[in-house]
């Protein structure tokens, strides 16, 4: 019998997981589910006897595929997919895959749920600003950024992308306007979201030299991954720029420094939460078991990241 894990740290709504056992039923497949687990060695031990395994941020690492002795296909149920060594899985013939765009409308709301709780001075009752005619700037517009920038416009703020690998026109249909350059992005908004993944290039790419060219009241939104800013150049542009505000899914490592020295220029959330909605359980979730069964049943591998 084909064995479905879904290994999580961070548990899937009980309504998704329930959505995923009725598929793995109907498929015929064993589910067995290991959520909230303590240590990195529970995960390597349930993977044993998996032919198939369904993650989030949880680390596929090199140990656990090798552990994975029947496994064949990994699904990130989700985007990044930063935390699996894809080498080790192709040097083993095992499939990964994500599921995108089905958690991007939930991170897209906490982006601007961020921004409006920034700008409102945390709900403390002091005045605060409006986010209506501010300019936000989208580093990269893929499936969060085009959601992000669908619901600015509901606020009223003028939005800018750059993303090299989409087209001006696919951009500017949205209401968006392409610039050329991630320098022109930076210039010219008030306001700049992340919707980079983690990869070799982008890690600790978000630099002194592209934030300070911020204009006034410049605000960094991260909802992508903390590792693509670089912590050194964020705290000395929180110590030159007084007008400068950080608000990120998740925390970064130096977090405490800035909350000791920068009080009331950012917000982290204290656990990663983007995706962690019902919905984006359900969608991101659904997916990974029918696109599992795709490729038993039918070879499919329309999303595999790993060709
Ligand atoms: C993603 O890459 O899809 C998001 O970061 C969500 O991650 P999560 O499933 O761990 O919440």
């Amino acid at each position: 019998m084909t064995k479905v894990l879904i290994a999580t740290v961070k548990p899937f709504a009980p309504k998704a997981v329930e959505g995923i056992r009725k598929i793995a039923d109907e498929a015929g497949y064993e589910l067995a589910l290991l959520e909230k687990y303590a240590d990195q060695s529970d995960f390597v031990a349930a993977v044993a006897d998996a032919d198939a395994l369904i993650i989030r941020s949880d680390k596929a690492t090199r140990e656990v595929i090798e552990a994975g002795k029947n496994l064949k296909i990994i699904v990130r149920a989700g985007a990044g997919y930063d935390n699996i060594d894809l080498e080790a899985a192709t040097e083993k013939g095992v499939v990964v895959m994500n599921t995108p765009g089905q958690n991007a409308n939930a991170v897209a709301e906490l982006t601007l749920g961020m921004m409006v709780y920034l700008a409102r001075n945390s709900f403390n009752g002091s005045a605060g600003i409006e986010l209506m005619g501010k300019k936000l700037g989208l580093h990269a517009y893929g499936n969060v950024g085009r959601n992000v920038a669908r619901i600015a416009h509901g606020f009223g703020m003028e939005t800018y992308a750059f993303d090299p690998y989409i087209s001006k026109e696919a951009i500017e249909k949205d209401g968006t306007h392409a610039v050329d350059s991630v320098e022109a992005l930076y210039e010219t908004c008030n306001y700049v979201s992340l919707h980079i993944p983690a990869t070799d290039e982008t890690r600790n790419s978000i630099n002194e030299g592209l934030l300070s060219r911020m204009p006034e009241h410049a605000v960094l939104v991260n909802t992508a991954r903390k590792e693509v800013v670089n912590e050194a150049d964020l705290l000395k542009m929180f110590a030159n720029r007084s007008d400068f505000y950080y608000i990120a899914d998740v925390a970064p490592d130096c977090k405490d420094e800035i909350a000791e020295k920068f009080p009331g220029r950012f917000f982290f959330t204290p656990k990663k939460m983007g995706a962690q909605t019902a919905e984006a359980n359900i969608n991101a979730g659904l997916a990974a078991i029918n696109q599992i069964r795709g490729f038993f049943e039918n070879g499919e591998t329309r999303f595999q990241v790993n060709k």
